[in-house]
């Protein structure tokens, strides 16, 4: 049985400034699978205007995730980094997933339901259809992995489920081209355009929390700047985050049973753990019987000593755009190449004329 070739996608959207939760949670994922595989890194423009529609600063948002992509170690000769906008069959196919996908399995998306609040009805209609563009995002290329935090977990179930409708809906013309491949999902065989998108989710640390809440996720949107680590950051504010973040009265359990029901001293230590390229246990053994004083201190020399060359290579990439612009450009005609392969193949699919 043929199987889809391994390729591995993923996005980064331009809002704000990147904080440790993306650089654990995906970006640090993103270079080590560059080794093993061919990878796709896109900056999403688009889904940036789904929740707020106006952004003063958006070229240098864009620019500055890439330079994070770089910085952290991304080779943009080897594999792509581009910014979605660049890219018009990303938005051709979440049209064509607009109509394969129905309003109930968006209505049920949590983080739809998070940034739309209580007032749904005056939610953008992109933000309802983001994870559409998410799936086209992905499937355009026909990538089969996607290296995201938990947080993404949800979005990517509704591509397999969109990938599946697809296949399923327009059997006949997939057969009809000979353009499919013969996959089983769960024992099912399908004769599949798309591929069952895999989430590569476990990692160091799929799930950063908020420095000054263990129960709440690190985020862009938190209002409190000492909740969360910015890839930007000086060492001094590091140091200061780090050694006002809430933490509990206790010492450092030796086992990970004692983390149990302490959520920021969880959080701390897998924050380290991730950095180090350690398990949580092991620095359990080195840390435990040990007060925060002593901990905290170890922490701020690690993040320093692993953020400070990504910030000053990304300051050093931002003082002139020129070079990130250039990758960019590249990066995107290189995608719209293999993007139009693919929408091509829709295209006739669907029974479109051209
Ligand atoms: P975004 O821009 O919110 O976040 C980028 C990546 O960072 C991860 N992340 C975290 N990981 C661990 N702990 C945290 N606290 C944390 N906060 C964020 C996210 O899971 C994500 O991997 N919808 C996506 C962007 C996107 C995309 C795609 C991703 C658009 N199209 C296609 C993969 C494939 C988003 O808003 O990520």
């Amino acid at each position: 049985m043929s199987e889809f070739k391994r390729l591995v996608f993923s996005g980064v959207q331009p809002t704000g400034n990147l904080h440790l939760g993306n650089y654990l949670g995906a970006i640090k994922k993103f270079v080590a699978l560059q080794a093993e595989s061919d990878c796709i890194y896109c900056v999403v423009d688009l889904h940036s205007i789904t929740a707020q529609l106006v952004h003063p600063d958006l070229k240098n948002q864009i620019r500055s995730i890439a330079a994070a992509f770089i910085a952290s170690g991304i080779d943009p000769e080897k594999h792509i980094v581009f910014n979605q906008s660049a890219v018009p069959q990303h938005a051709e196919l979440a049209w064509v997933f607009n109509c394969v996908a129905r309003i109930g399995w968006m209505n049920r998306m949590t983080q739809f339901k998070d940034k739309a609040g209580k007032d749904r009805e005056n939610a953008s209609l992109g933000l309802l259809a983001y994870p559409s563009l998410m799936a086209a995002d992905i499937l355009v290329y026909r990538a089969t992995h996607v290296p995201v935090g938990d947080d993404q977990k949800q979005h990517l179930e509704l591509a397999r489920d969109i990938a599946m409708k697809f296949n399923l809906d327009f059997a006949e013309g997939i057969r009809q081209g000979g353009r499919g491949i013969d996959i089983t999902v769960g024992e099912e065989p399908v004769h599949a355009y798309f591929p069952m998108v895999e989430p590569l989710i476990d990692g160091p640390a799929p799930r950063v929390m908020s420095l000054r809440d263990g129960t709440k996720k690190m985020s862009k949107s938190d209002p409190s700047d000492l909740s969360r680590i910015n890839l930007m950051d000086d060492e001094d504010a590091i140091s200061k985050k780090i050694r006002k973040a809430k933490t509990d009265p206790d010492g450092l359990p030796s086992e990970l049973e004692g983390l149990k029901g302490r959520p920021e001293a969880d959080n701390l230590v897998g924050i380290y753990a991730a950095l180090a390229g350690k398990s949580k246990a092991e620095i359990l053994a080195e840390f435990g019987g040990q007060q925060f004083s002593v901990f905290k201190p170890a922490l701020v020399d690690l993040s320093i000593a692993t953020l400070s060359p990504i910030t000053s290579e990304m300051r050093r990439l931002m003082d002139d755009t020129t070079h990130i612009d250039a990758i960019l450009k590249k990066g995107g005609e290189r995608a719209r190449a293999r993007a139009e392969v693919v929408m091509n193949e829709v295209r006739d699919i669907i029974g479109f004329l051209r």
